[in-house]
């Protein structure tokens, strides 16, 4: 969800009004993605790398996330949709803790789809910490699968995400489902997050719709 800094600098706005724009545009997106029937919705919410930032504007985005939990609990469950965090939430504020906590107990037996919000995530440390679930579980190294390792990871149980949308016209992926988007399509927009709306989605869903995804075969094997 990039852009929503440079959304509020260009109207002469505090940063803190770009996220909360961030957040009308991450619910409409969901909105749509369900009336999509898409079952699994990955939103980069907050990375570790963001601990960096200043601190007010760190409080800022989980007291947005909080209000947002909190707003749209009966939604989720009217939608029958499932949040679950990719992420290490033992390090979160307190109440950003107990909202995720609530909601995430509350719609968990909701399957129509799946709302992930990477929070507090770092691909890199995932994989690390996958690692270390694994040498701790005395696994032999030659009976080692991708499926065993995949389990580990905060997405276990999920397919590999099929679209890595970037918003703002970054070019990167800055630490995003390092291992689960080794045969991702990334789409890339110059459009800032809280601009980015249905048409912008569907904008980005018909271009990759038009994507050929071979996975390492030939073109002749998985034809035109
Ligand atoms: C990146 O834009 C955005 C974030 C680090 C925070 C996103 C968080 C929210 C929108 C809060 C609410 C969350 C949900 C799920 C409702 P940026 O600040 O890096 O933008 P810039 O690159 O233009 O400065």
């Amino acid at each position: 969800m990039d852009g929503n800094g440079r959304w509020a600098k260009k109207r002469g706005l505090p940063r803190r009004k770009g996220h909360a724009a961030g957040a009308d545009a991450a619910k409409a997106l969901v909105t749509e993605c369900r009336s999509l029937g898409i079952e699994y919705v990955t939103l980069y919410t907050f990375s570790k790398e963001n601990w960096d930032r200043p601190k007010g504007e760190i409080r800022a985005i989980f007291d947005l996330l909080v209000r947002f939990l909190k707003q749209e609990l009966d939604t989720l469950v009217e939608q029958d949709i499932r949040l679950h965090i990719l992420g290490e939430t033992a390090e979160l504020p307190l109440a950003t803790r107990k909202a995720v906590k609530f909601v995430c107990a509350k719609t968990a037996k909701c399957v129509s789809m799946t709302l992930n919000l990477a929070l507090n995530y770092s691909g890199r440390d995932e994989i690390l910490l996958a690692c270390e679930k694994l040498l701790q579980s005395g696994i032999k190294p030659r009976d080692l699968t991708e499926e065993m390792f995949k389990n580990q990871l905060h997405t276990a149980g999920q397919p590999d995400p099929d679209l890595i949308i970037r918003t703002s016209g970054e070019l990167r992926l800055s630490n995003y489902l390092l291992f689960q988007a080794a045969y991702s399509e990334l789409y890339f927009t110059d459009t800032l997050w809280p601009d980015f709306d249905k048409a912008e989605l569907h904008k980005a869903l018909s271009d990759f719709a038009g994507r050929k995804r071979r996975f390492g075969k030939t073109s002749e094997q998985t034809g035109p």
